[in-house]
């Protein structure tokens, strides 16, 4: 297999397998190599008229400044913003929108970093330009676990099969521990090792898909466990952020027994990694393992912009410059979620509730009592359409009818986003002439639920699961309605696997 980076996106680490991400250890080390010999600047011509993008939605130290270092030793330079005060974005304007301003100012490479699960994945389908995950919500942020698998490397004389690690802190609303886990699933015997209250345990989901990937995942009491059979402990910032209504205290109750001290690690041969920050009010880990042997995450922050100067290298190198079309690619404003229905002739309950209206849409099989509130939401009386809410409790039927004669996807959205897998029946001259379920992602933080950002949804077939092209979490549908011939059909419509949507990207 030929093994290429150039113009390709990193959006997730799943997208890449094991000889490439053993190919971009090579050459981090390569880059090590020149900074130990002192030739920090030995590839200072490579990117020379080349520049990066930084987007950063989200705050950031180290991720942001390690791939401007990166771009600079390599020659290249650097723009952006960090934080949205300063940018449109506070006048509403959309990540589509945002993305394609930094292509027209003649960027090679986008680095971004958002909030949402899945924006990503949607500023890849809009750039033409090759497009970095620094980080999107709870998901991913593969270029940390790249470097994290680079220190590993490092620290294992080169090998990456066969390791033991335990992971600490919060596992479950941090993107780090997905990323870094996905990562080592390409390497044989691995085990991973964790304890923690379960508020801040490894999601099932992850252990589920490690598990189908061969690796090893064993829940342990205490971190002593943990840490007397792992190499390498991985400890990570409780993500306050993250957590809705808990606290910093409710936190420092869950993590107490868990925080990483000197007494916890001195009788252990353990080396000890943090994608950083630490917070230094919770302190996970205690001041005094700074100084001690075990301390490997600061190396593993530098070992960052060797990481990223292979990334944009082997990304950039010897590419020409990709000109701005100034156009949105069409397959942009279509989703992949619409489940068709059978249209049945002469069904008693579909001629009685529906095809007795001559024009218009029926919006069927709602859940109980959201009539009202889907009305609302379409402005149906101050647009002059008829509207009928209704709630059947014997028959068990919610429904609304109305003459509008077509939805638009914000309005598909706004329905589905109160009651989730409605039919939706377009009616033409008395006879139901289109009849689907719109599905949409049930990941509250994925990007597709945010009416104006305007993505529309797409699911894939991830070898027999339903995945979100955006966030990538697994969707199952739920309706009862829904038989298992149109479940089958609407599985067989969708594109197996990731596909790309802009050329160039
Ligand atoms: C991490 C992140 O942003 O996900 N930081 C980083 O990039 N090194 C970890 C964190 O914020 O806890």
């Amino acid at each position: 297999m030929e093994i290429s980076f150039k113009k390709r996106d990193m959006i997730s680490i799943t997208d890449f397998g094991r000889e490439e991400i053993i190919y971009l250890c090579q050459q981090a080390k390569k880059m090590h190599g020149l900074e130990k010999n002192k030739q920090r600047d030995g590839l200072s011509d490579e990117l020379k008229n080349k520049a990066m993008a930084y987007m950063f939605y989200e705050p950031s130290t180290r991720t942001k400044t390690s791939f401007i270092t990166a771009m600079r030793q390599l020659g290249g330079s650097s723009d952006g913003f960090s934080g949205i005060e300063s940018t449109s974005v506070m006048k509403k304007e959309t990540i589509r929108d945002t993305v394609m301003m930094m292509e027209a100012n003649h960027f090679d490479v986008i680095v971004m970093r958002h909030p949402l699960g899945g924006s990503l994945q949607w500023a890849a389908d809009v750039a033409s330009i090759p497009v970095i995950n620094g980080g999107d919500g709870e998901n991913e942020h593969p270029t940390q676990s790249l470097l994290d698998v680079f220190t590993l490397y490092l620290l294992n004389n080169e090998n990456l099969d066969g390791i033991s690690i335990g992971f600490g802190g919060d596992l479950s609303h941090g993107r780090t521990i997905r990323s870094l886990s996905l990562a080592l699933s390409n390497f044989k015997d691995i085990t991973i090792r964790w304890a923690a209250e379960d508020f801040l345990g490894m999601p099932e989901d992850l252990v589920e898909l490690l598990a189908s990937k061969g690796v090893t995942v064993m829940r342990e009491k205490r971190v002593e466990d943990v840490i007397s059979k792992a190499q390498f402990y991985y400890m990570t910032r409780p993500q306050l952020e993250r957590m809705g209504d808990i606290t910093q205290e409710d936190v420092m109750k869950m993590i107490g027994k868990y925080r990483i001290d000197l007494e916890k690690i001195k009788k252990s041969e353990v080396k000890l990694m943090h994608p950083l920050p630490v917070n230094s009010e919770i302190s996970e880990i205690s001041y005094e393992v700074y100084f001690d042997d075990s301390q490997a995450f600061f190396p593993q922050a530098e070992n960052g912009i060797f990481l990223r100067k292979a990334l944009l290298y082997e990304m950039l190198k010897e590419t020409e410059s990709i000109p701005f079309s100034g156009k949105l690619n069409p397959l942009l404003e279509r989703g992949h979620n619409r489940l068709k229905r059978t249209i049945k002739e002469k069904v008693k309950e579909e001629r009685r509730f529906i095809d007795n209206i001559a024009e218009g849409t029926v919006v069927d099989h709602l859940e109980p009592g959201t009539e009202q509130e889907i009305a609302a939401g379409l402005d149906l009386t101050k647009r002059g359409c008829s509207s009928i809410p209704a709630h059947l409790p014997k028959a068990g039927k919610s429904f609304l009818k109305t003459d509008l004669p077509g939805l638009s996807e914000r309005e598909l959205k706004r329905i589905t986003l109160i009651s989730p897998e409605a039919t939706i029946n377009h009616i033409k001259k008395g006879k139901i002439v289109d009849k689907f379920v719109y599905l949409l992602c049930r990941n509250m933080n994925c990007v597709t639920r945010v009416i104006n950002e305007d993505v529309p949804p797409k699911f894939y077939d991830d070898k027999g699961t339903v995945r979100c092209r955006y966030c990538r979490k697994s969707y199952s549908i739920r309706s009862d309605k829904i038989s298992s011939n149109e479940r089958e059909e609407f599985l067989g419509s969708l594109p197996k696997g990731i596909e790309q949507i802009t050329s160039g990207s």
